[in-house]
């Protein structure tokens, strides 16, 4: 039994891939301050951000390097003054998906022109559907704008939307069944994320629920094959509704499985540095070349920030102590 519901496929002998998809965190403010992502009080933001024509430096760079898929991230990227606008440029510059991932705060607004500009897919993160607790749990945020935003992105129609839900063991752990109908009912896809020990996730530890266990919970909803991931995709893996096989529940298992092999990852942050990976707390920085267009200069520094990637192996990516100094506001996940 605990063999057929396993969560991630142990399969993951494939080759070392090249670069191929990116995450641009465009900024390091959220609106919100999530309690296992954002520290407690007196915190720092960058100071030199990347402007627009340096941002356009580094796309064009990324994808003369080979990057082909581009997700969006933060900190909150719907906070960021130039986003329509950046998210038109990258829709027009040949990559091959564009997507973003946002709190929702600010959907109900942006939803429209986003879409309008060429943003194919959506993830939005929702915690729980209880105020109360969305309050607590994002210290004073409120879930009926997230949930407005939702069904404004729902009514523009994104090409696909999908939901975050990072499971805490005594504070939304009961409601991953509710979750889970609330997005089938609206034709989203419910994904739920281990916390993984990164940044202040490290802090809550002992609140980890895995993706096994989450699986058990929803088996009346699930049919038992095995889970699959999506080509091209993060490192989510998916089973299907048992009376709907067009409905899929995603699980991310950041914190029992590591993604290495299988990663084509990059990630550029607001300050301009490359991380080739999520666990480390410093990036290689391409600040100087974006800000002088020097797009070549960008596409050497892709190549030696792939090389510094982790082997998957001797170096274990999220569950290596050092990943407790990464801020995930600022990375972006
Ligand atoms: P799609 O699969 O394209 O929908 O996107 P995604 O799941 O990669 O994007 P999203 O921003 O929604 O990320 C969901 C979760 O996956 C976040 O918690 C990310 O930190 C996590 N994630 C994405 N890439 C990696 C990775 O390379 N390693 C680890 N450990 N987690 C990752
Ligand atoms: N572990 C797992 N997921 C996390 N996120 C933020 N911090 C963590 C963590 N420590 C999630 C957010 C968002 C996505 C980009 O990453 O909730 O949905």
């Amino acid at each position: 039994m605990a063999t057929r519901l396993a969560v991630y496929p142990e399969t993951s002998s494939q080759a070392r891939r090249p670069p191929r998809s990116v995450r641009l965190s465009i900024t390091d403010r959220c609106d919100l301050a999530c309690l296992y992502c954002r520290a407690q009080g007196g915190e720092r933001h960058v100071q030199d951000r990347l402007d627009l024509a340096a941002w356009r430096t580094v796309i064009q760079g990324l994808l003369k390097a080979g990057i082909r898929r581009v997700r969006i991230t933060g900190g909150e990227p719907l906070l960021h003054r130039d986003l329509v606008r950046l998210v038109g440029e990258i829709a027009a510059s040949g990559a091959e998906d564009l997507a973003l991932t946002t709190n929702g705060t600010r959907l109900c607004d942006l939803a429209p022109a986003l879409r309008e500009a060429g943003l194919r897919r959506l993830n939005v993160s929702l915690d729980t559907l209880d105020p109360q607790r969305f309050a607590a749990l994002t210290r004073g945020g409120r879930l009926d704008r997230v949930l407005q935003g939702i069904d404004r992105a729902v009514t523009v129609g994104f090409d696909e939307i999908k939901l975050n839900t990072v499971v805490l063991r005594g504070t939304n752990d009961d409601e991953v069944e509710r979750i889970t109908r609330f997005a089938w009912d609206r034709g989203l896809v419910p994904r739920f994320l281990e916390l993984m020990p990164v940044g202040e996730g490290a802090k809550f530890r002992d609140r980890l629920v895995s993706g096994q266990e989450v699986r058990e919970r929803l088996a009346q909803l699930l049919t038992t094959e095995p889970a699959r991931g999506e080509e091209n995709r993060g490192p989510a893996v998916y089973v299907r509704g048992r009376h709907d096989p067009k409905q899929r529940v995603g699980f991310i298992t950041g914190a029992t499985h590591a993604f290495c092999k299988a990663c084509d990852r990059l990630r550029v942050t607001c300050d301009g540095a490359i991380h080739p990976c999520l666990a480390m707390p410093t990036g290689l920085s391409i600040g100087k070349a974006a800000r002088s267009g020097d797009v070549i200069g960008v596409v050497t520094s892709v190549r030696k920030a792939w090389e510094q990637r982790p082997d998957g192996e001797t170096w274990r990516g999220c569950s290596e102590d050092i990943a407790q100094q990464v801020s995930l506001r600022h990375v972006g996940g």
